[in-house]
C-alpha cells in the first residue's frame, strides 16, 4: 500500500501546487487520478516515484517512508513510471539495449530473462529484433511499459499513457493495463481521458492541490454529477446510461462496455 500523508509541494518558482494532500493506493487496484490541466497530477506521480524530492508530509511505500529511507534504490525499484510521450523516453534504437540499460547490475542471463518476460507482458516479444524508431507510437509506449516492468516494480504509475496514441493503440494498452492488474500489479493511471476512468477501480479527483472526490467504479453512473462539477470529461457510456435514466430506463453495469450495455438493454426491453 502507498500512503500519502499531509503532502504539500511547491516548485521553486511556483505557488502551492499540492495542498496538504492525503490519500492511499491499495494493493492490486487500478487507481485513476484526474483533474484539470495544471492541477498537480504529474507532480504527484513524480513525488511517489522519487523523481521530485518530498519536502512536506510523508509518503509511505509498504510502510517505509520515502524520504527517510536509506536504501533509496530498493524503494525506487518498487515504483515504476511511464510518461505521456514514448519518444521523449527512448534512449536506444535497439529494444534489447533500451530495456537492458536500466538493469545494469544484473547477470547477463537475468537481464535476458527479464527483457523477454517484460516484452511478453506487453505483447511485444515478436518485435525484439526491431528498431524502436520503426515502431508505431503505441508500440513504442508498450516497450516503455516493458522497460519499467523489467525492473520488477510492484506499483506502476502511468502518466497519461495513451494521450498521444491512436484509438487502436489505446485499446491495446487498455488490454495490457487490465492484464497487469490481473497479474497483481498496482496501477496508478494519471489521466485526462474519459475512457481511462472506466478502467479504474477507483477514481480520485484533484483540484487546487487536494483530493475533492473519490468515486468507486460501481458508483460512476450515480455520481456523474460530481465528474461534471469538476469539469472532468464524461465517458460516453456513462452519458448513455444517464440519458436512458432520464427516459425512465435504469441500467446497472458491472463493467462499462458496449457489450454489457447492449445485453442489459435487451433484458430491460424483454421485460417490458
Ligand atoms: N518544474 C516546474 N517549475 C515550476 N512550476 C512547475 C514545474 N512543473 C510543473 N509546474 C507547475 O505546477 C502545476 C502542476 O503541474 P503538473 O504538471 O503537476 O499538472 P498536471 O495536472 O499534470 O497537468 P497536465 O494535465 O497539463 O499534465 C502547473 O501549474 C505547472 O505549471
Ligand atoms: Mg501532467
Amino acid at each position: 500500500m502507498i500512503k500519502i500523508e499531509n503532502v504539500s509541494f511547491k516548485y521553486k518558482e511556483s505557488g502551492m501546487i499540492l495542498n496538504n494532500l492525503n490519500f492511499q493506493i491499495n494493493e492490486g487496484e487500478i487507481l485513476a487520478i484526474v483533474g484539470k490541466n495544471g492541477s498537480g497530477k504529474s507532480t504527484i506521480g513524480k513525488l511517489i516515484s522519487g523523481i521530485l524530492k518530498l519536502k512536506n508530509g510523508k509518503i509511505l511505500i509498504d510502510n517505509i517512508e520515502i524520504s527517510k529511507n536509506k536504501n533509496a534504490k530498493e524503494l525506487n525499484s518498487k515504483v515504476g513510471i511511464v510518461f505521456q510521450n514514448p519518444e521523449n523516453q527512448i534512449i536506444f534504437s535497439n529494444i534489447n539495449d533500451e530495456i537492458a540499460f536500466s538493469l545494469q547490475n544484473l547477470s547477463k542471463e537475468e537481464i535476458e530473462k527479464r527483457i523477454k518476460t517484460s516484452l511478453q507482458k506487453v505483447d511485444m516479444l515478436e518485435a525484439i529484433q526491431k528498431d524502436l524508431y520503426t515502431l508505431s507510437l503505441g508500440q513504442k509506449q508498450r516497450v516503455m511499459i516493458a522497460e519499467v516492468l523489467a525492473k520488477n516494480p510492484k506499483y506502476i504509475i502511468l502518466d497519461e499513457p495513451t494521450t498521444m496514441i491512436d484509438s487502436t493503440g489505446k485499446e491495446k494498452i487498455y488490454e495490457i493495463i487490465k492484464n497487469l492488474k490481473s497479474q497483481g500489479y498496482t496501477i496508478i493511471c494519471i489521466t485526462n481521458l474519459a475512457d481511462e476512468i472506466l478502467l479504474a477501480d477507483r477514481t480520485l479527483i484533484l483540484e487546487n492541490g487536494q483530493i475533492v472526490a473519490e468515486i468507486h467504479k460501481n458508483e460512476l453512473a450515480e455520481k456523474i454529477n460530481i465528474l461534471k462539477k469538476y469539469e472532468i470529461k464524461i465517458p460516453t457510456i456513462l452519458e448513455i446510461i444517464e440519458k436512458l435514466k432520464e427516459k425512465g430506463i435504469n441500467i446497472e453495469l458491472q463493467d462499462y462496455n458496449v457489450e454489457q450495455l447492449v445485453n442489459s438493454l435487451n433484458k430491460v426491453c424483454n421485460l417490458e
